[in-house]
Formats: structure tokens, C-alpha cells, sequence
């Protein structure tokens, strides 16, 4: 089975029973400041655990593109992945855990359906705790499930908050007891009798989340409003376990982009755990660098929030590559691996092919800028490395240059000097611990956080979008966005710097609208409904899915927004202001380039 078809299958078998399939949202969140990254498939769901009425029904499911750089460690690994697809089911206070846990193991015993070995199956539920009792139900339904198919209940394994509880996504939010599902991809006659979480044949397939909890900025457990079910299956992982690989990196998602490494570095696969561990970061972290740059919200290297994790992807991929012997004259290969997962993904993510030139040319400028980087901090390197290295001055390398730890170790090898590497982590533990106090700042509010503030200044950025197009014109499209409770961050597509003239243009127009006291309406229409009313938005849905729309329009006397008068239409999640003239004055503060193409404003709602 290939992974189309694997990805369908899981489709179709939601779909049969009574979910509606909506399409993968970006990797990178809309209008949610607390995390960077798209997380997981519940991630942009997370309004609708809330209790927000979803347009497609309480019954969804979907394969969603995720990056986690939180198991960066483990990458290089035959399992663990930067970028990775999760397909995934959700109950929105519909279904609970006996259907879920039924559907997950009929999707996957099943002929019809994955047709895995019943035999090489384990699961765990979550023993309990302070905050929550042991998950009793769970086991239960996994009992009669194990007894019924004479499988050993020792299979069945009751673990603590670290295996077994999931979420929230942020700090805050919507979370709760899991029960995970493993599969041994060690021999068919060497299963061993009971699940033990310290082997790594076991691997981790599926995770079904019982959501029954909101976790509050205090840090307890409300019972939520609703209870959900939030499941999510790793495809490239089950892909690999379908087809009898114990590798992720033998699949087809990941081998054409090993075979250009094998073909740029003059090195074989498989033959070397090291080259092997240094091949599959490349890979990871190159195919995931084309993910966030080529999405339709994509990035671009920075040395801030997802541009700086973008960029330490990149180099870290640079200097493995350096390592397996790379040509370091070529610039171009990290964009050759780009078009190898360009091919690899048209057919389900179009976004990288259509964006490759972008993506490429991002690419290629970080390979060069890095070399500049690490010709200057070799300079460095041999003025500091006198008899041996201190921990401060690998530290002042790996800060000012970029040199992680090993790259300094090799070149002190090479000169046969010892480099203090106790020296080193205490400095960068130091140092850790000071961004770390500063980022605290960042992850305050949580996933929940719909305050007043930020609500009101999301009415703003779709007002600031509509003023930006009548001014500049309609090539412009936002291109992220980025909201605190102090201030709004907009990027939108635009070559040129504003002139003054053009910005007091801007804020006039969105002052005019919020004078204008428009009733903001939301409506539930499908995307081809949307996109005829000239609504902006990413259209690259394939599923024909129901989305919101919110209009700021006067209202006809059927109490529907006129969409002729309409001052901005967008697809968007909510939540928003009711009537727009409760935004105060808006004013922009800064407008600047933020990458090649595309510009940058911030600003302020005031009294
Ligand atoms: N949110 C859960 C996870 O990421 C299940 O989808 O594992």
C-alpha cells in the first residue's frame, strides 16, 4: 500500500462512518500566538473542543501536515520525524471512548481496512493520578476487545501522565487521559507476552485522546464542556509498519530524498549507523525546512520565532551534510532535495511544487550566507584554539557563529587540541536557562487566550487586509500574522516599502470602517460558495468543505451582510468582534520588510 492510498483508506473509513473530511490547515497557526508551529491535527481544532460549532458537523477527520521540533533530539532515529503527516478523527462532544477505541481497532485489524497482525498489537491507558483517576473505561473496553480475539491482557499497560495524558497543545487548553496503541516490528515469533515501553520494537501507532479537561493558566483540570475525542495516526510511521519496514526511511515518502543523498555525498544507506543517523537528519530536516518555507503561509529564514527554528533546521542539515562529505562547493544541493519533495508530494501538497522556485531560492541563499558564516568563525576558530579550547570560547563560537559542539570538535581534532566540553554546557545551560525566562513571556495566555484584546485586534487585521488591498492593490495576500493582546503583526506579499502617503491611506481607510460601525457576521458556506463571493482566503481545499466566513458589511433587511457593500470578507476560524466600531483607532506603527517579497506591519488599537 502506498501512502495515497493509505491516506485515503483512513479517509474513507471516517467517512463511513459519519465524519466529515476537511482538509490539512497550515503548518503555520492562524491567529494563534502561543505556539509556532501546527503541532498536531486537533491544533487548529482546538476553538471547536471548545465548544465552537464546527460548519462540517461534530464528526471530522483529516490528515494534517505537522511540524514538532520538540523530539529534534530524537530525529535520526528510525521513527521520529521534524515534519510528519498525522491523520487523525475527531468527536466533537459526539461520540466518546467505547466507539473510538472500536473504530481504531477496526481500521486497523480489519481485512477490509489495514488488516494488521492482531497479534503484534499492544496498548495503554492512563493509570491515573492527582489531577485525574485511572482510566478505567478504557482499560475495560480494551479487555473485552483482547479476551474476545484471545489476546494476553498483559498487553494492555497502565502508565503515568508521561505516556498516557495528552495536551494541551500551548500551555492552556483542551487535553486528557490517552490510550496509545503500539505495534512490534521486532520477529512475528519473538512478541514478547506484555507491552514494555523501554523496548523500541514497540513502536507507537496511534494515539486516541479522551478530552474530558481544560487546563487553566492556574494549572488545574476543569471538566470541559463537552467530552472529545482527538485521535492521531503518524503516517509515515504506519506506512512503514504496513509494508514490513522498521524503518520510516525506507518508505517512498523518505527514500528518493535518501537516494540524492546517497547520489551527493558518494555514501550508501544502510550500511554505517552514523552516515545512516547523519543521512536521515538531512533528510528530516531539509524535507521539513521545503514544508514550512513552500506553505501558501510559508516563511522565510530569520533570526526570529519560526524563521530562526526554519534556519537551525537548515544548518543543522548543512553541517551533517557537511560531515557525510557533501560537496562543499555546490550550494544548490539543499534546493536539488527540495525538488526530490516536491516530487514526492504533488499529488496531495501542490503548495510545494507551485512555491519551488521560492523555496529553492531561500534554500540556496541560507547555504551560502552559512558558509560565509562558518569561513568567518573558522578565522575565529584559529585565533581562539591556542594549545586547547576553552568552554567559553566553544560556547562564543556556537553563539556568534553557529557552530554547534561538534563542528568545533572536528576542527580541533583535525589540529589534535581538546576542546572543553563540560566548559561548554555549563555555558550553554546558563544561557538556556536566560531564554528560557524570556520565552515565558511569549507562552503566557495559551491556546485559549480569546481575550477582548486579541479578539478586537483580529477584527483589525482583516480590516488592515482589506485597506491594504485598496490601496496596493490585489496582488496583496496576507502572508502570516501574529497576535498579542498589545499589538497586531501582519505580513502580507508586497515588493515595495510603503510610502507615508500610502499608510495614512491605510489607517484612514480602516479608521473610516471602524467609524462606520460595521456589524461583523459570520456565515457557514461552502469553500466554492466563498471564493465566487470573492471572500480571501487559502483555496487549496480538494474535500469541498463547509468554511466560515466573516463579512464586516452593512446588513440587508433579511438581517444577512450586504455583499456588494461589504468592506472585507474572509474564511477565518473566528472569533471576532460583533460590530467594528468598537475597535478604537487604529494606527500602524512600523512597516518594514520582514523577507524577499513580503512586508510587514505592526499596530496598535488605541482609545
Ligand atoms: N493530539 C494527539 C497527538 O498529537 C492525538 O491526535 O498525539
Amino acid at each position: 500500500m502506498n501512502a495515497n492510498e493509505l491516506r485515503q483508506k483512513y479517509l474513507d473509513f471516517f467517512k463511513a462512518q459519519g465524519h466529515a473530511v476537511i482538509s490539512s490547515a497550515s503548518l503555520i497557526p492562524e491567529n494563534d500566538p502561543t505556539v509556532l508551529f501546527t503541532t498536531a491535527g486537533m491544533h487548529p481544532l482546538v476553538p471547536f473542543l471548545l465548544g465552537e460549532k464546527h460548519p462540517a458537523g461534530n464528526r471530522l477527520t483529516d490528515a494534517q501536515k505537522c511540524i514538532r521540533t520538540g523530539d529534534i533530539d530524537e530525529v535520526g532515529d528510525r521513527t521520529h520525524h521534524t515534519f510528519f503527516e498525522m491523520m487523525g478523527n475527531w468527536s466533537l462532544g459526539d461520540y466518546f471512548k467505547k466507539e473510538a477505541i472500536n473504530f481504531s481497532w477496526q481500521f486497523l485489524t480489519d481485512a477490509a481496512w489495514l488488516g494488521l497482525d492482531k497479534n503484534r498489537l499492544a496498548v495503554s491507558v492512563f493509570q491515573g493520578d492527582a489531577d485525574a483517576p485511572y482510566d478505567e473505561e478504557a482499560y475495560q473496553i480494551w479487555e473485552e476487545i483482547f479476551k474476545s480475539n484471545n489476546l494476553p491482557v498483559e498487553r494492555i499497560a497502565k502508565l503515568p501522565k508521561k505516556n498516557n495524558w495528552w495536551g494541551p497543545a500551548g500551555v492552556t487548553g483542551p487535553c486528557g487521559p490517552d490510550s496509545e496503541m503500539f505495534y512490534w516490528v521486532g520477529d512475528a515469533d519473538k512478541v514478547p507476552a506484555s507491552f514494555n515501553d523501554d523496548n523500541d520494537l514497540w513502536v507507537e501507532i496511534w494515539n486516541d485522546v479522551f478530552m474530558q479537561y481544560n487546563k487553566t493558566a492556574e494549572g488545574s483540570f476543569e471538566p470541559l464542556k463537552q467530552t472529545n475525542v482527538d485521535t492521531g495516526l503518524g503516517l509515515e510511521r504506519v506506512l512503514a509498519v504496513i509494508n514490513g519496514l522498521n524503518d520510516n526511511y525506507q518508505t517512498e515518502l523518505f527514500r528518493p530524498i535518501i537516494n540524492k543523498i546517497e547520489e551527493l555525498s558518494n555514501q550508501r544507506y544502510g550500511v554505517n549507523p552514523e552516515t545512516d543517523k547523519a543521512m536521515r537528519i538531512i533528510a528530516d530536516h531539509l524535507k521539513a525546512a521545503t514544508f514550512i518555507i513552500g506553505d501558501n503561509r510559508g516563511i522565510t529564514p530569520s533570526n526570529t520565532d519560526q524563521g530562526y527554528v526554519l534556519r537551525r533546521l537548515i544548518r543543522r542539515a548543512l553541517r551533517y551534510g557537511r560531515q557525510l562529505g557533501i560537496n562543499q562547493q555546490n550550494i544548490t544541493w539543499p534546493a536539488e532535495i527540495a525538488n526530490v519533495v516536491s516530487q514526492i508530494y504533488v499529488d496531495v501538497y501542490p503548495e510545494i511544487k507551485n512555491n519551488l522556485t521560492m523555496v529553492s531560492g531561500e534554500l540556496t541563499k541560507e547555504t551560502e550566507k552559512f558558509s560565509r558564516t562558518l569561513e568567518k568563525g573558522i578565522l575565529e576558530f584559529e585565533k581562539l584554539a591556542q594549545g586547547a579550547l576553552s568552554g567559553e570560547a566553544a560556547f562564543m563560537l556556537y553563539q556568534s557563529y553557529g557552530f554547534p559542539l561538534e563542528i568545533t570538535e572536528e576542527l580541533a581534532a583535525e589540529k589534535g587540541i581538546k576542546v572543553d566540553k563540560e566548559g561548554f554546557a555549563l555555558e550553554l545551560a546558563k544561557h538556556q536557562e536566560l531564554s528560557r525566562t524570556a520565552s515565558a513571556g511569549k507562552f503566557k495566555g495559551g491556546l485559549a487566550d480569546h481575550s477582548e484584546e486579541t479578539t478586537k485586534l483580529h477584527t483589525a487585521a482583516h480590516l488592515l487586509l482589506a485597506a491594504l488591498r485598496q490601496v496596493l492593490g490585489d496582488h496583496v495576500t496576507q502572508k502570516g500574522s501574529n497576535i498579542t493582546s498589545e499589538r497586531l503583526r501582519f505580513d502580507f506579499s508586497h515588493t515595495e516599502k510603503m510610502t507615508p502617503e500610502q499608510i495614512a491611506k491605510v489607517e484612514e481607510l480602516v479608521n473610516g470602517a471602524i467609524a462606520a460601525d460595521l456589524p461583523v457576521t459570520c456565515e457557514e458556506l461552502s469553500l466554492e460558495e466563498a471564493k465566487e463571493r470573492g471572500a480571501m482566503g487559502v483555496f487549496d481545499s480538494k474535500y469541498g468543505e463547509r468554511v466560515k466566513v466573516y463579512t464586516a458589511a452593512p446588513l440587508l433587511a433579511d438581517g444577512k451582510p450586504d455583499v456588494k457593500a461589504a468592506y472585507s470578507q474572509e474564511i477565518c476560524g473566528g472569533p471576532h468582534v460583533n460590530n467594528t466600531g468598537i475597535l478604537g483607532k487604529f494606527k500602524i506603527q512600523k512597516e518594514e520588510s520582514s523577507s524577499a517579497g513580503v512586508r510587514r506591519i505592526k499596530a496598535v488599537l488605541g482609545a
